[in-house]
């Protein structure tokens, strides 16, 4: 059986939620490895709703393992508080359901000042990040001033190290005029919560490792989307992660030989939350209307998303650079009653004609898409639970979708529940 990967294709926004409860109700493990309480999923299971941030989704089913690897940045007090939340919900978290990396870096008050102040810093430029700190605690990481899971029950190293970091931290906070974060109240915060989250704390590599021996199905999670990744993505107006199938595994801990299959979630159109060049936006009435009929409002910090026509030129070097196999395409159903449908296959920039989207930001900022124009479809993808209920037209997009971006569907979802979902090919097979 194969151990799989899902990653988005797009902006975020996927609909990783559901795609991801339905592979983690046939997965034994499931690994979050990128980003943070940034990300959002929204679960529906038997009429009750799940929200969640941080925790992988595999936590809401009983039997399953959830590990938080490394490649997190983990907010221990929005850790706990949905730890809270869920159980509230009925939901069992255990130190035997639930193991967070020991390596992995926390985010700190001090992050939340540090993403506003950057903001603010930014004018009227700003990347619209989610406020969460991921940011600077990401820059920490790689500063190699990070307090990380494992520093929390060593008390001298705790103390030194938020020292260390604060006086970094603070006379940046004095250069901007901004008030300083007290380091005594940090610490004392910390240490209120420490027992709880030490908890959990686990040699995640190892439990992997066993997982594999054992024969078990690993499900790797992953959060937002390939434009938004650090290296690959709409550079700056991204997050400070990678989300290409790389990540998966350094953010785990286990060699990327281990997975087996790769699936990139895919809206049928496009969204977006932040700022940044997006090619394809309708700015107009028909955005207005694939943002109404698609509920296009985040599930993190409620902003209306930005929406637009399928951009298949994006989407292609998404699943070229993130290692996608295939793709899961996501409410397609939204579609249903639109006259016509435009794909994006090419960009004219500047006058020259792009078959990719190149790095210049202002590149990116000049691209008009090349469209291709289809014929809308009467009649309902809604619901669809076999090929056959699927009206020809729909078909007939989502073939050309296929060819385009050179990946074939291998899950289709056609509304927000999780048995409407035609499967073209099981994702656990090799
Ligand atoms: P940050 O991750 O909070 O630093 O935000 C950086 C950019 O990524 C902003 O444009 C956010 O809107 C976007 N972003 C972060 N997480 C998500 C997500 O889960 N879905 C969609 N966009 C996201």
């Amino acid at each position: 059986m194969a151990n799989v990967a899902v990653i988005g294709s797009q902006w975020g926004d996927e609909g990783k939620g559901k795609i991801v409860d339905w592979l983690s109700s046939r997965a034994d493990v499931v690994v979050r490895f990128q980003g943070g309480h940034n990300a959002g999923h929204t679960l529906v299971i038997d009429g009750k709703v799940y929200k969640l941030h941080l925790l992988p989704s595999g936590i809401v089913r009983p039997g399953k393992v959830s590990i938080i690897g490394s490649g997190v940045v983990i907010d221990p007090w929005a850790l706990l508080e949905e730890i809270t939340r869920i159980k509230e919900q009925g939901v069992e978290v255990s130190p035997e359901t639930l193991v967070i990396a020991e390596n992995a870096p926390l985010i700190l008050p001090v992050h939340r000042v540090l993403d506003k102040a950057m903001e603010t810093s930014r004018g009227d430029r700003p990347i619209g990040t989610t406020g969460r700190g991921i940011g600077p605690a990401y820059e920490d990481k790689v500063a190699r001033r990070a307090i990380r899971i494992c520093d929390l029950d060593d008390d001298a190293a705790l103390e030194r190290k938020l020292n260390r970091m604060m006086d970094h931290h603070n006379a940046l906070l004095r250069g901007l005029g901004l008030e300083e974060v007290d380091v005594q109240e940090t610490l004392e915060a910390l240490k209120e919560v420490r027992s709880e989250i030490l908890a959990y704390r686990g040699v995640v590599w190892k439990v992997l490792d066993q997982a594999r021996q054992d024969g078990k199905r690993i499900l790797f999670e992953g959060a937002q989307g390939m434009m938004l990744d650090v290296d690959h993505g709409t550079y700056p107006f991204v997050t400070s992660s990678n989300m290409a199938v790389g990540q998966a595994a350094v953010g785990a801990g286990i060699g990327p030989d281990v997975i087996d299959n790769v699936l990139g979630i895919t809206k049928a159109y496009t969204t977006r939350v932040g700022e940044g060049p997006f090619p394809t936006e309708q700015d107009n009435e028909i955005g207005e209307r694939i943002g109404q009929k698609g509920h296009e409002f985040g599930t993190t910090t409620g902003r209306k998303r930005r929406c637009g026509w399928f951009d298949a030129v994006a989407v292609r070097q998404a699943i070229k650079v993130g290692g996608i196999k295939g793709i899961v395409l996501t409410k397609l159903d939204v579609l249903d009653g639109m006259e016509e449908i435009k794909i994006c296959v090419g960009y004219d920039i500047n006058g020259e004609r792009y078959d990719h989207l190149p790095a210049a930001q202002n590149l990116q900022q000049a691209a008009t898409p090349v469209y291709e124009t289809m014929s809308g479809w009467q009649g309902e993808v809604h619901g669809a639970r076999s090929w056959a209920d699927i009206p020809a037209e729909a078909i007939k997009y989502v073939r050309r979708i296929e060819e385009l971006v050179g990946a074939p569907v291998t899950l289709l979802s056609t509304s927000p529940e999780r048995d409407d979902t035609i499967v073209m090919e099981d994702p656990f097979v090799k």
